[in-house]
């Protein structure tokens, strides 16, 4: 790892797991963030133009239209997005020799799979977003770009973002009962893990002998849980750190009885064994990883 730093180009800069990414960044490698307005990922030209001129090592693209519920009523800008902007992505790489890490998502499945998914599953996205999340990683498999890692992730939160806890702990705040969605059941991940884990899989580039690395990996924090678990857990943690909880009562609800437009798998926890033993490393349990975020927050 000495000698000149990689050029890493991080796309979506100003993304929640984009800032935890450029946050995280190691010393061997050098980061540049691209973001809209001048770098949009639905303009090809624009995207070729700017890899071209920054000749990256490495691509990171964090960017995605990540709004659920949003991509039912808007499907043909979330496929633009998040399916041809991965492709064109996978494109310039392999035109310019770079590694692209791609991040993706646990609603490339159906959500009725009766033990944790592996890689190898079968996908079938229930929703638009995990229709054109499920485009985007098959643009790039087809792309004939071969240096690539798909990273597929779920419940994600972190700083600078939009996320459950943040929601959670607002409500608690404000109310005495919170009702939250039992019925789902998945794994938070928090994204300062996720960071570490794609400079893991980059670093493991440097090993000549590593063989059959790229391709798709799951990650997420150890174990699972639904959203009402999360809810109690992150409501009990405020209460332990002295922030303000008016909440007496979290009465657990099923998915309709909280009706959005967009489907969500039922079930969505990951096996991350390949992860873990290409890295050689452990992941944090989701508990553990939720009480290293109240402390950064
Ligand atoms: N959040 C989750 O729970 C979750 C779960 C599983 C997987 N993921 C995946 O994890 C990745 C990171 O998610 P996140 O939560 O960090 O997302 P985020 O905070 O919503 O950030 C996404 C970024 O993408 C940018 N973007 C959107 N459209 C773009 C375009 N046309 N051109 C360039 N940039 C564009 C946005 O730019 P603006 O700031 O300009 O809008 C935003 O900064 C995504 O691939 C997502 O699909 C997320």
């Amino acid at each position: 790892m000495s000698g000149t730093p990689r050029k890493v180009a991080l796309v979506g800069a100003k993304g929640m797991l984009a800032r935890m990414v450029q946050a995280s960044t190691p010393p061997h490698m050098a980061i540049q963030g691209f973001k809209r307005p001048e770098f949009d990922l639905t303009d090809a030209d624009q995207v070729r133009r700017a890899m071209e001129v920054f000749r990256p090592d490495v691509i990171i693209n964090c960017s995605a239209f990540t709004q659920v519920d949003r991509c039912e009523s808007e499907e043909g800008l979330a496929t633009r997005v998040n399916g041809d902007g991965p492709g064109c992505l996978a494109a310039v790489a392999r035109d310019l020799d770079a590694t692209l890490v791609h991040i993706s998502t646990d609603y490339v499945f159906p959500g009725d799979a009766e033990r944790p998914y592996l890689e190898g599953d079968a996908t079938g996205p229930i929703s638009a977003y995990g229709r054109s999340k499920l485009k985007g990683e098959q643009a790039i498999r087809e792309s004939g770009l071969i240096k690539y890692f798909i990273v597929r992730t779920s419940w994600l939160y972190g700083p600078w973002g939009k996320n459950f806890v943040e929601t959670i702990l607002r409500l608690a705040a404000e109310r005495e009962e919170l009702r939250i969605v039992a019925d789902q059941i998945g794994c938070p991940t928090y994204t300062g893990d996720l960071a570490a884990a794609i400079f893991r899989l980059l670093d493991l580039e440097d090993d000549q002998t590593a063989c059959g690395l790229y391709g798709i990996y799951h990650f997420a924090n150890e174990g699972q849980c639904s959203w009402y678990d999360f809810a109690c857990e992150i409501v009990s943690l405020a209460r332990q750190k002295g922030l303000p909880v008016k909440t007496r009562r979290i009465e657990p609800i099923k998915t309709e009885q909280f009706p959005l437009p967009a489907k969500r798998p039922a079930y969505s926890v990951f096996d991350t064994k390949k992860y873990k033993m290409a890295v050689a490393a452990s992941i944090p349990s989701w508990q553990k990883s939720l009480s290293t975020y109240f402390e950064v927050r």
